[in-house]
This record gives structure tokens, C-alpha cells and sequence, in this order.
């Protein structure tokens, strides 16, 4: 008989031949995730959850249940970097900046995506004339809460480079911190959704972890959206995990760094 770990190969090939690539997790973990599913459906029977996995909703709640309100800060450094050395330099050279660089931070859950942004930003910025400003959203007002009061746990914040920590970090209790107001005051935060259009132009729009959240056909109305809301030549940070794989996707954005997931909007849309 089939055991959960029988079955990790297939669930991998169904997922990742639906746009969310699961290379970076371990076996385990996808194995027990499996599980929970499988318990949460009443299922005892492995391949009847491969079939119930190829429909759309157990697709959806499969990888909800990998990635769900999961953030922290500087997620996955390296596009961080990468942000740095490459795009904050090009940006800030652009006459269409008019003094300030403006960030969207779409889907920002309890903050710790635009801090980090607005450390980095803080830190190549310092000794220029420019400012920035921060626009961060989420559809949950309890995480939008959390956000606005930039306080996190000792844990939360262990990994966060030494010399940030003491610099843009205060005691605020025992076992807590809260981050600096001059990280917090260029950031407001707003209980938006990302598919509603936004008349806000912006440099550079992070929306990481999210689109896992919508169907292929929603996808394509927030990828607009996203065009729409990007200056032009302006920056798309995505997910590590997360693959754009309809055809709207390439005409509206080009590869700037493929390994970092960071994408440039194109001059004109193809066709
Ligand atoms: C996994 S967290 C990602 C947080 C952060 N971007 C990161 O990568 O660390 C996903 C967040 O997207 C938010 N979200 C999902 N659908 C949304 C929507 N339609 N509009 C705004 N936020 C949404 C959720 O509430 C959740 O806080």
C-alpha cells in the first residue's frame, strides 16, 4: 500500500506543473503538510489525494497550508542584495524621481517585508538628498495591526545583521523590540486589496508570497494592476517559490534578475 512519502514525488510534479515551485523545501516538511491536507479532506487514501490535488480549490488550500501568513525579515536575503547593489543605485539616477522613491509593499502581512525595505532603503539613502515612501497593504487588519505597532519578539528579530538590529531597533519590553520611527515613518500601511486598481504610481513593488493566493485568471487582473502602478522602468520583486506562468506575465514584464525574481516593467506591453 501507498504511504504520504510514496506519494511526494507526484504531489512535487502537480504543484510545480502549476506554477509554485517546492524545490526548497524539505521532505519532511511537504510530507507532513501531505498529511494535514489528507486529514483535513477526511482522505485515507493517497491516490485519491493526488486526484482531489489536480483541482483547482485542493491546489489553492495545498499551498496555502505551505506558505500562509509565513514572513520575517529580510525573507530570503539574497533579492535584498540584489536590490541594493543594483536597482536602489538606478533608481535613485532617475530624473523621474522628483526627490523621492516610492515602494508599495502589496501584501505586506505583519510588516516585516516594508521594515525591511525601509532599512534598506534608510541605509543607501542616507547620505543623499532623496527620500522614500512606503506603501504597504494587506486584506488582514489583525496582521496590518501588528504592523503599525513594529513591535516583534527577540526571535523574530535573531537574524536580522547585528549592526541593523542595533541601529534601527529599541527595547520595548523583556523579550521585545520596536522598530526605530524613523524605519516606521515613511511606511503607511493600508487594509487594501491588490486586485483593486491604485492611482498611486510607484518605483518598485514588492509582492512576495502572495499570488499563491490567487486563481490564474485573478492573477492576470493584479498583473495588470501592477503595470498600471509601476513608473515607467520600475521594478517587480516576487516570490523565491513563485513562477508567473501565463503568457500576460511576459508581455506586460520582462527578467531582470530570474534568480532574485526581480522583473522590470516593459516600455510598451507585446502585442
Ligand atoms: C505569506 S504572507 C507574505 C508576506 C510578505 N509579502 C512576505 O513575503 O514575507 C501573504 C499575505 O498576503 C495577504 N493577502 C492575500 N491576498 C491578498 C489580497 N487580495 N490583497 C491584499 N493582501 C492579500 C495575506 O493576508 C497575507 O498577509
Amino acid at each position: 500500500m501507498q504511504t504520504e512519502s510514496d506519494i511526494i514525488p507526484s504531489v512535487i510534479r502537480i504543484v510545480e506543473n502549476n506554477g509554485f515551485s517546492l524545490n526548497r523545501y524539505k521532505k519532511t516538511f511537504i510530507q507532513r503538510r501531505i498529511v494535514l491536507r489528507m486529514n483535513a479532506c477526511k482522505i485515507s487514501d493517497v491516490s485519491k489525494y493526488l486526484q482531489l490535488l489536480k483541482t483547482p480549490d485542493e491546489f489553492e488550500a495545498f499551498v496555502k497550508s505551505i506558505s500562509v501568513n509565513v514572513t520575517s525579515f529580510f525573507r530570503d536575503v539574497s533579492p535584498f542584495d540584489t536590490i541594493g547593489r543594483k536597482i536602489i543605485p538606478v533608481l535613485a539616477s532617475r530624473p523621474n524621481l522628483s526627490g523621492v522613491l516610492r515602494v508599495w509593499s502589496a501584501g505586506c502581512a505583519t510588516g516585516e517585508e516594508p521594515y525591511s525595505v525601509s532599512i534598506l532603503l534608510n541605509e543607501r539613502l542616507r547620505r543623499t538628498s532623496l527620500n522614500y515612501e512606503i506603501f504597504a497593504t494587506d486584506r488582514n487588519q489583525k496582521a496590518l495591526d501588528h504592523a503599525s505597532d513594529g513591535i516583534y519578539k527577540e526571535s523574530d528579530i535573531s537574524k536580522i545583521d547585528s549592526l541593523f538590529k542595533a541601529r534601527y531597533f529599541t527595547k520595548f519590553n523583556a523579550d521585545s523590540y520596536q522598530v526605530s520611527p524613523q524605519i516606521r515613518k515613511p511606511i503607511t500601511f493600508r487594509l487594501e486589496d491588490i486586485s483593486k486598481p491604485t492611482t498611486k504610481k510607484f518605483d518598485m513593488i514588492f509582492c512576495r508570497n502572495v499570488m499563491i493566493y490567487f486563481e490564474k485568471q485573478a492573477q492576470d487582473v493584479v498583473v495588470n494592476n501592477f503595470y498600471d502602478s509601476l513608473k515607467p522602468g520600475g521594478f517587480l520583486v516576487s516570490g523565491m517559490d513563485e513562477v508567473f506562468v501565463n503568457e500576460n506575465f511576459s508581455n506586460l514584464f520582462t527578467p531582470f534578475d530570474l534568480k532574485q525574481k526581480i522583473f522590470q516593467k516593459r516600455e510598451k506591453p507585446l502585442n
